[in-house]
Parts: structure tokens; sequence; C-alpha cells
């Protein structure tokens, strides 16, 4: 049986359709962001707090647990400057309530969504492993502390993991069923798909004086049902055995600018955007690409689906939004 909390999230939810068709699956969600609807049937369902050993001990002690994948975090950069303590707390200490029941259960192998926020301002145009973190908010210093908590059980404790550091997460299942809904909505397709669905009045461009061609932000979007696949090769590695305490990037390698992707969003949909262009947002690194060479060599791992797949798939699904 495979534990994924936060499995009611966004790519939480992606990675469990993929994750039933191999394994038995229990899903841990409080709901706060995730949707109880977004939860494969045929995964079993708990409602519960990662924070709450209670939950998690209720958890561990029902069902026989052989690995955790770990999805539920709050993830908004801008809210973790003006609510720091939130990102600690859930992001940190309810990890640690985590890991600390894993090791009273002797639970041993671990999937952490990581991000490329722990990278803040790369000098680097394409990031791998090795480029230095220094995150530059406290979402992104919140998960690069439990990628060192991580380090450290590894040692003294025997837990097996991978990192897995997502670029941007975009897209919707192929089935359109599943797919990206969240509240309040701050990432660019799906403004600008709800845009083109007439949800919204105007999609804001937020700089355009970045030193990139166009002027705007570049960044590498990953298709969430390829982030999926690669949760499943990382989990297989662990299950099979292999001592790990690996650290991978999760991109497509091709950098898109604000501008190119609202193209895109036209070219793929037929439909004219109206765009202004806006102030900076604060916080926003001209450009994060990730180069994924480490785990293509390592699980063979590469991403499948360009940018016209993801926002194709992401357009149906905003079509016929279900939650
Ligand atoms: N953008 C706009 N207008 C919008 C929304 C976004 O111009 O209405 C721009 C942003 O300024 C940025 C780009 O589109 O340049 C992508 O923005 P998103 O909000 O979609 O994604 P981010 O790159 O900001 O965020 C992603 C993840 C975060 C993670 C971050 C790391 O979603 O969880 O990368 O930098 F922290």
């Amino acid at each position: 049986m495979i534990l994924v909390v936060g499995g009611a999230g966004y790519i939480g939810s992606h990675l469990v359709k993929e994750l039933v068709e191999k394994e038995k699956v229990v899903v841990l969600d409080n709901l706060s962001t995730g949707h109880r609807a977004a939860v494969d049937s045929r995964a079993i369902f708990v409602m519960g707090d990662l924070g709450n050993e209670d939950d998690l001990q209720m958890v561990f002690r029902s069902y026989p647990i052989k690995a955790v994948m770990h999805f539920a975090a709050n993830s908004l950069v801008g809210e973790s400057v003006v609510n720091p303590l939130k990102y600690y707390q859930n992001n940190v200490a309810s990890t640690l309530t985590l890991l600390k029941v894993m090791e009273k259960f002797k639970v041993k192998n671990f999937i952490f969504s990581s991000t490329a926020a722990t990278y803040g301002i790369p000098e680097v145009d394409v990031i791998d492993e090795k480029t230095k973190t220094a995150p530059i908010n406290p979402y992104g210093h919140s998960k690069l502390m439990v990628e060192q908590i991580l380090a450290d059980f590894s040692k003294a404790y025997g837990l097996n993991y991978v990192v897995l550091r997502y670029f941007n997460a975009a897209g919707a299942h192929e089935s359109t069923v599943i797919g990206e809904s969240h509240d309040p909505e701050t990432h660019l397709i799906p403004i600008v798909l709800q845009q083109l669905l007439g949800q919204r009045e105007k999609v804001s461009v937020f700089g355009s004086d970045y030193d990139t061609a166009d002027g705007t932000c570049i960044r590498d979007y990953i298709h969430v049902t390829d982030l999926a696949a690669a949760h499943i090769l990382a989990l297989e590695a662990l299950l099979a055995g292999k001592k790990s305490a690996e650290i991978y990037n999760l991109g497509n390698g091709l950098g898109y600018s604000v501008k190119e992707v609202i193209e895109t969003c036209e070219k793929v949909t037929g439909v004219k955007a109206n765009v202004e262009m806006a102030d900076r947002r604060a916080g926003d690194p001209a450009r994060l690409v990730a180069s994924s060479a480490k785990i293509f060599s390592e699980l063979g791992w590469k991403a499948e689906r360009n940018l016209e797949r993801i926002i194709a798939n992401a357009w149906k699904w905003h079509q016929n939004q279900q939650y």
C-alpha cells in the first residue's frame, strides 16, 4: 500500500490516477486546497491532517504502508511572504510529524515534492541539481529545509528518499476528468484559459522589461502527467530496494516566455486573448529552465508532452471543469 499525502490536490490527484493502475493507494488529505472529487475512486480516501499525529498513526496502524509520497503543502510564493508561519508550520513542521510517524512504523521509502523555488534567482541559464540553492522566499526555504531534514534522516535512520524539484506544473489529465482548480488561481496557463472562456476580463503580463528576448519571464512548463510518471519511476526504484538520497529536477528543458505562452494558448484554442502589460510581480526570477539530464540517465525519465499538448489538455478541462 502506498500512502499519498495531499492526494486530493492538483499534482497529487494526477499521480494517484496513474498509481492506482499499479498499486493499492491510500490518500490522506485535509481538503484545505484539494478536492474530494479529484481522488480516483479506486484509492482509499482518509480525511485527515498531516500535522495531526493521531490521524497519521491511525493510517499507519490501519494499512500496511510501504512508501509515502508527499504532495501536501502550501505553494503560493506571495502568500508565504506575508504569512511565513503558515508555510513553516504546514510545510516543515507537519512534514516532520509525518517523518516521525514513518520512523516509528519503520516505513523507509519517501518521495517528496520540492520546487524550482529552492534555486532562487539562479546565475545559470539551465539549472541542474548542482546549481546553488538560494531561496528568496519562505516557500522556497520551507521546501529546502525539508530537503535538509531528509538528508539528515537518511544518514541517521536509513531513510530512502527521492526529492523531485518541479518546475512549472501545468496541463490536465488526458481523460479531462481531473485538472487544475485552485482558488485563488495564480498560475499563468489557467488564468489565460479562463480569460479565453470569458471568466476573466483580461490577462495581466507581470513585467515586460526583464532581460529576456521579449522582455517577459521565461519558465519551463511540464505536463502534470509527465510529473506523475517521474514519481512512479522513483517509487519503483525505491520499492526495488534502491538505496537513495537523490534530488532530481523535473522540467522539459525548454523555456517559454509569458508572451509565448499566451500566443500558444491563442493558437491552440483559436481564441484571441485580452492582454495588458502590468508591473512586475515581486519575487519572479527572469528565467527558470531545468536540466533533467540526471533523472534521464538514472531513472530513464524525460518529459513526453510539449507546451501545445499541455495547453490542449488544460483547455479541454477548463471548458468542462468538474470541480
Ligand atoms: N504571470 C503573469 N500573469 C499572471 C500570472 C502569471 O504574467 O496572471 C507570469 C508570472 O509573473 C511568471 C509566469 O507567468 O513570470 C509564470 O507564473 P506562474 O504563477 O504560473 O508560475 P511561477 O513560475 O510563479 O510559479 C511556479 C510554481 C510555484 C513555484 C515557482 C518557483 O507554481 O509553486 O514556480 O519560482 F514556487
